[in-house]
């Protein structure tokens, strides 16, 4: 998944009645994580529950959690061990963990460590106002079960922490690679796909509610099937089918003044059908987050992720044959089980050849229950896969830098979000290939779109100035 968010808290906060119980929720982790976070604040306001951004003042807290590398639980722990230390002062709060830590850690943050007093995994949301029934009856609660089916499909997410611009629609859950590396199959389950009348009518809802931009999650969008087995078989004969390259189609057709992004691609998946509908329409972003691990085929084989070095490069071709000027980003892991220095070498190499417009860059960490930690031996010296990763960054910085200098002088389409937090008089924005823009915000509102010449740079920002406000 696309991680620009990661690490970054999303707590809300909207009005409570006198006498209603607030609930704060933190999230951490993946953009699928905040999506998870604003369908649970939608269950518990039906369930009668105000939300607040003060911990001190929070009847009930739940944390969002992520599992995908040590230091990301870590962050998690801190931050229970902090909640527990406020039940000090209010014996009735009720400490929750929602998400991908829930099903490995239960019997540990229950029973020993006695840190929280619900768990609560990534498909039981629904069984949140039942779980925390129990828990004020004077009893711990846990729900971990995986489900095949749940998409929670039919729940209207609470956009939380919004900019009212720009939103997120969850069109799968779960997913079926099972890389060697990645705790996700064990953390979130099967793959399954989103009844598609349901992601339009939610993207509908946003754009009569002035929203200009969705972005459309999945682990692996490209292996979104509506109807279809994983082998292509139908399911159900009386009604259609539907992939991704489709999805992305009607949702396109909801209206050409709304923004579609997605993520994650896969390379082993990633369609050239896909490729032609960003091309057709104008509203689909120039952006394609192509996570490719590592640039050795014999590394991507260990890691166990369906293609080799050459099919990656001719996947990359492909993009810019199809979208010339498409952005493309991408994650990158140093130190994976037994990595050489020639193999990340080669990973240097490949992003030389493709030069990324930006990139998630990780240390290996090694995670329970996956293949590689029952396969390999977790062996790169930790401050070896630092050099390694220090070496990534450095050749990504100096490849953004590129990017954005590319950029000057050109007039870009830009998307308004929002003030700008370096200054009052500034607005900020991003252009279809995903760089924020920042201008001077003469009349331009939130949700307007304008033609903005790049004037200056960093090599994550350009700053701009207003040639034209579209109407
Ligand atoms: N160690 C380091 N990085 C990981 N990722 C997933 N699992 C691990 C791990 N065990 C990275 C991958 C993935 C991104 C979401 O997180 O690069 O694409
Ligand atoms: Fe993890 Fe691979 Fe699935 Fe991404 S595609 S969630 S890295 S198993």
């Amino acid at each position: 998944m696309d991680e620009s968010r990661q690490g970054e808290k999303l707590m809300t906060d909207f009005a409570v009645p006198n006498g209603q119980r607030k609930m704060m929720i933190e999230s951490y982790g993946c953009q699928m994580n905040f999506s998870d976070s604003e369908i649970v604040a939608s269950i518990m306001s039906e369930a009668g529950f105000g939300t607040t951004r003060n911990a001190e003042e929070a009847d009930l807290i739940l944390v969002n959690t992520c599992a995908i590398r040590d230091n990301a639980e870590q962050k998690v722990r801190n931050r229970l061990v902090f909640f527990r230390s406020l039940k000090k002062k209010n014996p009735s709060l009720v400490v929750g963990v929602l998400g991908c830590m829930a099903e490995r850690l239960r019997e540990q943050l229950i029973e020993q460590e006695q840190l929280v007093d619900l768990v609560v995994g990534p498909d039981a949301y629904r069984d949140l106002p039942n779980l925390i029934d129990k828990v004020d009856g004077g009893q711990k609660a846990v729900n971990v079960l995986l489900s095949r089916e749940e998409t929670y499909a039919d729940i209207s997410p609470v956009r939380l922490d919004s900019n009212g611009v720009t939103a997120f629609i969850s069109i799968m859950r779960g997913c079926d690679n099972m890389c060697s590396f990645c705790v996700v199959p064990f953390t979130r389950g099967r793959e399954r796909s989103r009844d598609p009348e349901s992601i339009i009518k939610e993207a509908k809802e946003l754009f009569d509610l002035g929203y200009r931009e969705v972005t459309l999650l999945g682990q692996n969008v490209d292996s979104y099937k509506w109807n279809m087995t994983s082998k292509g078989e139908i399911k159900n004969p009386e009604q259609s089918t539907t992939n991704f390259a489709q999805l992305m189609e009607m949702v396109a057709l909801v209206n050409s003044k709304l923004r579609i992004r997605f993520s994650t691609s896969h390379p082993k998946d990633m369609s050239n059908e896909v490729l032609h509908v960003m091309a057709k329409y104008e509203n689909i972003c120039n952006y394609v987050h192509l996570p490719v691990q590592s640039g050795n085929s014999d590394v991507l084989n260990r890691m166990n992720r369906g293609y080799t070095r050459e099919w990656y490069l001719e996947r990359i071709k492909a993009i810019r044959e199809i979208i010339p000027g498409c952005a493309i980003s991408t994650d990158v892991i140093s130190g994976f089980c037994a990595e050489t220095e020639e193999e990340h070498q080669d990973t240097l190499s490949l992003m030389e050849e493709v030069q990324y417009d930006m990139a998630f860059m990780f240390k290996y960490s090694e995670r329970p229950r996956t293949l590689a930690e029952r396969k390999f031996t977790d062996d790169v010296p930790e401050d070896v896969k630092g050099r390694r990763l220090t070496e990534v960054i450095d050749l990504q910085m100096s490849h953004s830098l590129i990017r954005t200098k590319r950029m000057l002088g050109k007039v870009h389409k830009v998307l308004v979000e929002g003030r700008s937090k370096r200054s009052e008089n500034d607005l900020y924005g991003r252009n279809s290939e995903n760089v924020v823009m920042v201008f001077p915000k003469g009349d331009l509102k939130p949700g307007m779109y304008a033609m903005i010449n790049a004037k200056e740079c960093t090599s994550t920002t350009l700053i701009g100035e207003v040639v034209e406000v579209l109407a």
